[in-house]
């Protein structure tokens, strides 16, 4: 239970919400646009003080003021009745996802793949980010996603897979004292089942031993088949599952 409390809050750290309110004892984001990643309440507080109402009710306060939507992060650190809370609530279930870790202290070499070409920088790039425009789900708004990475205070890699000197795969690292966090990774619809992610999380787990951060981790979500798959093969494994809880906002009538 600490280990996933921990790795949700290094992967907050990695994705950094706009505005944060610790006040309650909870760990309030709210970012731009609608990335659950970046804008949804920690409530790793499990202890029992009868104050689990009081608290939400300070985090709906939050969200109201910024006319955003309520959304909770639901995990085995949280307490105990805070789900069955939030469902009487009227918050609908959402997103479940699979925290996931593997130990790379001795990574295997990828095999190259003739063709892909990976370059791995420090920073953003414009590269990456057309990746990302092609690739992002209804939840990415690439604007909102540049400003997020550029808020990211941690030491990080931005790995590029090139096909003919275009972009086409990309993967996120960011190291954070002993552990490695995965983010990011896609592959263009044309480029897909050519080992391009594969040769990114080669990539990543290199710069993790190089970095002295072999510990890599990472979320996905459940109904990701495709994704899953590819960390089943590389050797993550699951540590933990959990889920949102999102009231939405309804325009008014
Ligand atoms: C998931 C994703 C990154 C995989 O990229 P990719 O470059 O096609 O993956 P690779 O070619 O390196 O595949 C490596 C292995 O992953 C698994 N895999 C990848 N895509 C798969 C699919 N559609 N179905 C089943 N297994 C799949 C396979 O085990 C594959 O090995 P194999 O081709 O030898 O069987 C890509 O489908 C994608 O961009 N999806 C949308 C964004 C996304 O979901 N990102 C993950 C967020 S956590």
């Amino acid at each position: 239970m600490n280990l996933t409390r921990e790795l949700l809050g290094r992967a907050a750290r990695a994705t950094p919400a706009v505005v944060e309110d610790r006040g309650s004892g909870w760990w309030i984001r709210h970012t731009d646009g609608n990335a659950w990643w970046s804008g949804a309440v920690l409530a790793h507080d499990a202890s029992d003080d009868g104050r689990v109402a009081e608290r939400i009710e300070a985090a709906e306060r939050f969200y109201a003021e910024r006319g955003a939507a309520a959304r909770f992060q639901v995990c085995p650190g949280c307490p105990p009745d805070l789900d069955r809370i939030l469902a009487d609530r009227g918050y609908r279930w959402d997103a479940p996802i699979s925290l996931q870790t593997m130990d790379v202290a001795e990574p295997v070499e990828a095999r190259p793949v003739p063709g892909l070409d990976v370059r791995v920088g420090s920073g953003l790039e414009p590269g990456w980010l057309a990746v990302l425009a092609i690739t992002g789900g209804p939840r990415t708004v690439v604007e909102n996603e540049t400003r997020m990475l550029n808020r990211v205070g941690l030491r990080s890699a931005y790995v590029t897979v090139l096909a003919d000197e275009e972009p086409v795969a990309i993967g996120r690292a960011v190291g954070d004292d002993g552990w490695t966090g995965v983010f990011g990774m896609a592959t263009a619809p044309r480029a897909r089942r050519r080992g391009a992610a594969r040769l990114v999380l080669s990539a990543i787990a290199r710069w993790a031993c190089e970095q002295d951060v072999p510990r890599l981790y990472l979320q996905v979500e459940r109904s990701n088949t495709a994704a899953c798959r590819l960390y089943a093969a590389a050797g993550f494994t699951e540590v933990a599952t959990y889920h949102y809880r999102v009231r939405d906002v309804h325009a008014p009538g």
